[in-house]
């Protein structure tokens, strides 16, 4: 094993069925997850549910449910999807079990008992869609900054976490981790907001039910972020297993979209260090996905199920498009046209042409099993070590979840490979040179069978149906990235025979 690695996403709200927003940072995550298995981490993948709160409470009264039961019902929404996208969690987080609510507990009572947590009286603008006080100053033409919606002034008892007193520690934490949050452009948000000060923040509520009580004073109840952001110790054992708990703390990952970075790279750190616990290592924030070039919103009724996107093009077409059309980090559109087009252009021409051509030369001119290779000369030197090269870029991607630039890195190495067919036009060498045929035919294989292994963390189960058609008797998720990099040869291949279309193509509109 060569190491630990901890990865989470956001926990979902249950006030909403799960969409491809959703989805988008559940796959990040799970490519992520992935690939550090492929490495031999031994990964720890944390999702879940946040069921506490305002809009859970206000979806159930909608509803003339309890919202326990609003929760219970919607939870399942997201297993399922889960399932159905092949995501590998390992852990899964309902923000309404005991284990959750003791975690809280006594993080706010022992942050209190330090004296970081006061009682005073708050006044301010409320948003109860996003469940957060704005000062006037915030306030864009006297609406809510961030969902556009009138807020109302409230003014009640709180309690407040002493987050002014952060500011300096926070701004020497951040100046000397300078990639604590990704991309750049997101640590320099961060970073400037921590310099302009910061301000205490209230964490209770008397006018909120529906949440985990303060332990000593039940009036009150805990603010849901104080609430949601402790899941990410509770998923790992937190005062429940130790040693499971110490061997994944801290978190390598908190996998996040942009609309929340502030509570994950501002105030979950100040929380840690006051109780005393080291903060995660990284922060991720990805761009945003608009839906035919509009922001997806239930009004506008274009929100998108990602079941319909799976049934109408395949789960790992769909995990695959959303890396491979935006670099992740970005804004990006989903549009119709544009994942057919994906399809069509790399996988069914770039990479499907590449397999079954491959796939149907082993076939035809060596009965299905690949041969042992000649000598080696320049042109197969070059496709070699270009290929060695690109494993090591994509690699170096990887690590910094630049997830579109490690896959032109694959795409790269397809486009080596298909001209290599071009080129060394084996159909000439099987009546010619059949010495060189065999040496390019295990290049080929060579070749695909580490894109196969590349395109792994993206498409599980295609990757895996590309060894398969190369006659690999193992999965892919039972080898090493390490081992599997190099040109070698397998000598225990089954018979390798033409297959039927990987990704089969589709109507342009
Ligand atoms: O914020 N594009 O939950 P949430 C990309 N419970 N990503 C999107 C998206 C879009 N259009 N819409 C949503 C919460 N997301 C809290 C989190 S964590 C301690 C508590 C993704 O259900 C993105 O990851 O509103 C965003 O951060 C998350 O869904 C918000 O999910």
């Amino acid at each position: 094993m060569k190491g630990r690695y901890y990865i989470t996403t956001p926990i979902y709200y249950i006030n909403d069925v799960p969409h491809i927003g959703h989805a988008y940072t559940t796959i990040a995550a799970d490519v992520m997850a992935r690939y550090k298995r492929l490495l031999g981490y031994e990964v720890f993948f944390l999702t879940g549910t946040d069921e506490h709160g305002q809009k859970a409470q206000k979806a159930a009264q909608a509803q003339n449910i309890s919202p326990k039961e609003l929760a219970d019902k919607m939870v399942s929404r997201f297993i399922e999807l889960w399932k159905v996208l092949n995501i590998s969690n390992t852990g899964f987080i309902r923000t309404t079990e005991d284990r959750h609510k003791r975690v809280v507990q006594h993080l706010f009572k022992t942050i209190y008992e330090k004296g970081d947590i006061y009682l005073g009286e708050y006044e301010d603008w409320y948003c109860v869609f996003c469940e957060s006080f704005y000062t006037e100053l915030q306030l864009i033409d006297g609406r809510c900054p961030d969902c556009q919606r009138v807020p109302q002034r409230l003014r009640e008892e709180s309690y407040f976490f002493r987050l002014s007193s952060y500011t300096d520690r926070l701004t020497k934490f951040l100046e000397g981790n300078r990639e604590f949050v990704l991309p750049e452009i997101r640590y320099n948000e961060v970073l400037s907001f921590v310099k302009g000060g910061l301000k205490d923040l209230s964490v209770s509520r008397t006018t909120l039910t529906w949440g985990i009580p303060v332990p000593f004073n039940e009036k009150h109840t805990i603010y849901v972020w104080f609430d949601a952001l402790a899941n990410y110790l509770t998923g790992i054992g937190f005062l429940e297993d130790d040693q499971l708990f110490r061997s994944f703390w801290p978190c390598d990952a908190h996998l996040i979209g942009k609309d929340i970075l502030r509570f994950h790279a501002v105030y979950w750190p100040a929380f840690l260090i006051s109780y005393g616990l080291p903060p995660p290592k990284r922060i991720f924030a990805h761009g945003w996905w608009t839906i035919e070039g509009q922001k997806m919103s239930k009004s506008l009724g274009n929100v998108i199920d990602p079941h319909e996107v799976v049934k109408e093009y395949g789960v790992d077409q769909f995990r695959f498009f959303l890396f491979r059309e935006v670099p992740f980090g970005m804004d990006g559109d989903f549009s119709k046209k544009a994942i057919v087009h994906r399809i069509n252009g790399d996988l069914a021409n770039d990479l499907g042409n590449l397999l079954s051509r491959t796939v149907s030369m082993i076939e035809r001119y060596q009965g299905g099993k690949l041969d042992s290779p000649g000598i080696k000369t320049g042109v197969d030197e070059f496709i070699e070590n270009t290929i060695l090269d690109l494993v090591e870029s994509y690699m170096k991607e990887m690590e910094l979840f630049s997830f579109f630039k490690a896959l032109q890195y694959v795409f790269e190495m397809i486009g080596h490979l298909n001209r290599y067919i071009d080129s060394e036009a084996p159909w000439r060498l099987a009546k010619e040179n059949r010495r060189r045929l065999s040496t390019v035919l295990y290049n080929l294989w060579n070749g695909i069978r580490i894109v196969g292994v590349l395109l792994y963390p993206f498409m599980p189960q295609k990757s895996n149906e590309i060894w398969r058609a190369l006659g690999i008797r193992k999965e892919i998720e039972e080898s090493q990235l390490e081992s599997e990099r190099f040109f070698f040869r397998i000598d225990d291949l089954a018979e390798i025979v033409r297959i039927a279309p990987l990704f089969p193509r589709l109507k342009e509109e």
